[in-house]
């Protein structure tokens, strides 16, 4: 039998693994692979970029996600992330998926590929200060 939801999460997991292949780490050595789906159906990929500036390297989840937005795709549907150990997003990547989709999908993975949580943006930044927050 066929199951849209865990089809759609291998393909993302399988596509991060490679965008992670990408990353440039010549500091930490942790490189982060992401494959970010659009409501549309398009994937937009990303993978971590260090600067010797330390404070300048950008994530893996927002690369991919400034790819897409700056593609005039803005509903995002879901994202995973790939590292060695299954990490999980940092605290500004949370808060620039909380602007587009706190609903967003989250699938986190090892570098084996094997799922180790699955979870939705608004779960792991409860209370987030999205676009409504702005409105009196
Ligand atoms: N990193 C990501 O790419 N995504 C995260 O959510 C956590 C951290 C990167 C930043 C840096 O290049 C390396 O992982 C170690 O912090």
């Amino acid at each position: 039998m066929t199951n849209p939801e865990k089809d759609e999460r291998s393909a993302l997991i399988q596509i991060a693994i490679e965008a992670r292949k990408k990353a440039y780490v010549p500091y930490s050595h942790y490189p982060v692979g992401a494959a970010l789906l659009t409501k549309s159906g398009k994937i937009f990929t990303g993978a971590n970029i260090e600067n010797a500036a330390f404070p300048v390297t950008i994530c893996a989840e927002r690369t991919a996600i400034f790819k897409a937005v700056s593609e005039g795709e803005l509903e995002l549907e879901a994202i995973a992330v790939v590292t060695k150990n299954g990490g999980t997003p940092c605290g500004s990547c949370r808060q620039v998926m909380a602007e587009f989709n706190p609903e967003l999908k989250i699938y986190i993975a090892n570098e084996k590929g094997e799922l180790v949580q699955e979870t939705q943006l608004k779960d792991i930044l409860p209370g987030y200060f999205g676009p409504k927050s702005l409105v009196p």
